[in-house]
């Protein structure tokens, strides 16, 4: 069976964007494939530097996984932070990764250029990192955005270059970038993403849904004129939680006519309500409940460590340790 392994970072409370674009995939892989799935803590510690906020941050993201249909039996679910081992691969990968292959991330010319991220050097070595935390497990696929695809490359020239220099050791990790995900679209039109402050969130209260959904920006045509549902935020967002069927109705009322935006966000709000109520309750449940959510992390890590440390010993033994 294949492996897949993919990283999280968390950015605070997830969006339809985040879910749409990786956090459903990633449940999805669960049952196709062998799964390995980690939140990405010293990853977030070149951004974070609140211990409590970045411990918060983790254990939300951990539940909001397993709220959303993470099974603990079927992934491998851990925190980059149980396993040490991976900074001893780090600096292994240190010695062998040049300058220039670092310097020409996107993230760091980027971070550099825009002066708003203190130019670190765990910011500088980030790839090499994410190179360490991929291929320490041997994975046949890494599911991740576009965004990320470079540092999958990245790691694949990581890879190559320590297999020259010491023999065959890790397969080529293919990312899986699935092309069909078309971008969510946020309350504004734009990319959803919260740095935008246009999202519409998976765990938000009744309230705050309610406002982020009333609150998409819609033109002025009037109730009674046909509307083209293609130019329409209301009706792309739909689309993302609707099924085909319920989609092609919402068009012909679009095309129609005599039906207002107002009414097309009460359906989107009643869809969002049917998709996502099921993971609230369930996130409910888990946070009343923070003894088995660390379990589940604890077990994680140690089967992750197992896989990791057979790595190492290997590596270890090829570069002379
Ligand atoms: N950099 C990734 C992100 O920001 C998170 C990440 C860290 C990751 N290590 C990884 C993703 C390994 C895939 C595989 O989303």
């Amino acid at each position: 069976m294949k492996r897949v392994l993919s990283g999280i970072q968390s950015s605070g409370q997830p969006h339809l964007g985040n879910y749409f674009g990786a956090m459903k995939r990633h449940v999805e892989g669960q049952s196709q494939y062998e799964s390995l799935i980690f939140i990405a803590n010293y990853h977030a510690l070149t951004t974070v530097r609140d211990p409590e906020l970045l411990r918060k941050l983790t254990l939300d993201l951990a539940i909001d996984y397993l709220a959303i249909g993470l099974d603990p039996e079927k992934t491998i679910f851990f925190r980059q932070s149980d396993l040490p081992e991976l900074h001893e691969l780090a600096w292994i990968f240190s010695c062998i990764t040049s300058m220039g292959l670092l310097e020409r991330s996107h993230a760091w010319k980027d971070a550099k250029a825009k002066g708003k991220k203190e130019a670190t050097v765990g910011l500088f070595t980030y790839p090499m990192l994410m190179a360490v935390d991929i291929l320490i497990y041997k994975p046949n696929l890494v599911p991740v955005g576009k965004d990320q695809k470079q540092h999958v490359e990245m790691t694949r020239d990581i890879a190559e270059k320590f297999n020259h220099t010491f023999g065959e050791t890790f397969p080529l990790p293919e990312p899986d970038i699935d092309e069909s995900v078309q971008t969510v679209i946020g309350t504004d039109g734009e990319k959803m993403s919260k740095s935008y402050g246009n999202t519409i969130s998976l765990f938000a209260t009744d309230t705050e849904i309610k406002n982020q959904i009333m609150g998409i920006v819609t033109d002025s045509t009037p109730l009674e004129a046909p509307k083209n549902p293609d130019k329409c935020n209301v009706f792309q967002l739909y689309s993302h939680l609707a099924n085909p069927q319920e989609i092609a109705t919402l068009r012909d009322k679009y095309i129609t006519g005599g039906f207002g935006f107002g009414d097309a966000k009460k359906l989107l709000l009643q869809k969002w309500h049917d998709t996502f109520d099921p993971f609230r309750e369930k996130r409910f449940e888990l946070e009343k409940n923070l003894d088995y959510v660390e379990e589940v992390l604890q077990s994680g890590a140690k089967k992750a460590r197992s896989i990791a440390k057979t790595t190492l010993d290997e590596v270890r033994a090829k570069v002379g340790f």
